[in-house]
Order: C-alpha cells, then sequence, then structure tokens
C-alpha cells in the first residue's frame, strides 16, 4: 500500500524498546525538508529504554506502558494515537508482539525494521543463528506488519557480506549502521518518494 501525503509530514509514533539507534536515525531523517513524515510520539514498554532520552532532547512526546497486560497497554496507545493524530507507526527495536486487533487498526500504516535478510532468520537472536548457518551474506529488511512475526510485505532490503573471522557482535555493529540508513530509504519508497 502506498501512503499520501497532503502539505503536512505524517504524524509518526515510533515503538523501542532499548537503545533507539534506529529511533535516533529516524528523528534526524523526519528534520529533513524531504522526509514525508514528522515524528510526534515515541512509546517504550521498558522504562529502562536508553532510547527514552531521545524524547527529551528533541522535545517529543513519550509515553511508557509495560504490555505486561497487552490489551490495555494497546487501549491506552490507541487512545493516545487517537488524542495526538498519530497516522503511521514505526517498530523499531520494539520487543512486544502487537495484537491482530491492533494491527488491524493501523492495517498498511506500521513498517519494522528486522535485522536479517527475510524470510531468512525470523525472530531473534539473528546474528548468531546466520553465523551458524555459515552464511555468505546477511542484512537487514523493512517491511510492513502483519499478524505474523516478520512476515509482512518486505519493503526494501540491505545485504551485508559476512567475512571470515566474523563475530556475531561485528555482524550486528556493521548492520545496525545500515539500518540506520534503509529505514528513511523505506519511507521514501512507501510515500514513492
Ligand atoms: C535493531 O537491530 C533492530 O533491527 C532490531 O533491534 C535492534 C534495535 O536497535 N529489531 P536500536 O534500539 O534501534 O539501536
Amino acid at each position: 500500500m502506498v501512503l499520501s501525503i497532503g502539505n503536512n509530514k505524517v504524524r509518526t509514533a515510533v515503538l523501542i524498546s532499548g537503545t533507539g539507534s534506529n529511533l535516533k536515525s529516524l528523528i534526524k531523517f523526519s528534520k529533513t525538508k524531504k522526509s514525508p513524515i514528522s515524528i510526534d510520539f515515541i512509546i517504550s514498554n521498558n522504562p529502562k529504554a536508553k532510547g527514552l532520552d531521545y524524547a527529551r532532547k528533541f522535545g517529543i512526546k513519550k509515553k511508557v506502558t509495560n504490555f505486561k497486560n497487552k490489551n490495555f497497554s494497546e487501549q491506552k496507545l490507541l487512545s493516545i494515537f487517537k488524542s495526538n493524530n498519530i497516522q503511521m507507526i514505526c517498530l523499531a527495536g520494539f520487543m512486544k508482539i502487537l495484537s491482530k486487533n491492533f494491527i488491524k487498526r493501523f492495517k498498511g500504516r506500521i513498517l519494522n525494521i528486522h535485522p536479517s535478510l527475510l524470510p531468512k532468520y525470523k525472530g531473534l537472536n539473528t546474528h548468531q543463528r546466520a553465523l551458524n548457518n555459515k552464511e555468505k551474506y546477511s542484512g537487514c529488511t523493512v517491511h510492513f506488519v502483519n499478524s505474523k512475526l516478520d512476515s509482512g510485505k518486505i519493503i526494501l532490503q540491505k545485504r551485508v557480506k559476512i567475512k571470515n573471522k566474523e563475530t556475531k557482535s561485528s555482524l550486528a555493529k556493521k548492520i545496525l549502521a545500515q539500518e540506520h540508513k534503509l529505514y528513511p530509504k523505506a519511507i521514501l519508497k512507501i510515500f514513492n518518494l
């Protein structure tokens, strides 16, 4: 699905659980003239997520809700998103799985970034699994979110070469650097920009 924009940027919420380096790259992108989105809300299920600091730093609203009761947290988010006119959602290192119902409410408007060349290595521990299987390449994928884990329509992928002496952490670092470029590119692509 291709989203369209009027004169205003599409109001977007970013959901995180940890460091938030992808969040930071999205905020920087959102401030450029060519960006079709603005980042207007940061959500975390983890009160200790480092990425929450970007809310203060960039003057963006934030909300922590722990998802221990998924239905309660999702209802809270839906109401916040409604009152803040949030039109699109970017998952960026968000470690909780959204319910079918929630996804339906934002159908075609939730994106995720995953550190593998999907459909390979859905789920967790992607880098170690790629190394264990002696893959020559790994990479990252931006895709639409549907009700199956890491399975929605792929928007863009970036491949990176796995070197002989590659370790889980060197590979993670290399792929993360590519993620920071890929997410903005994927957003431009879905807006046909
Ligand atoms: C990224 O590798 C992302 O693809 C994965 O979790 C990591 C989050 O990193 N889902 P950060 O919080 O954006 O720094």
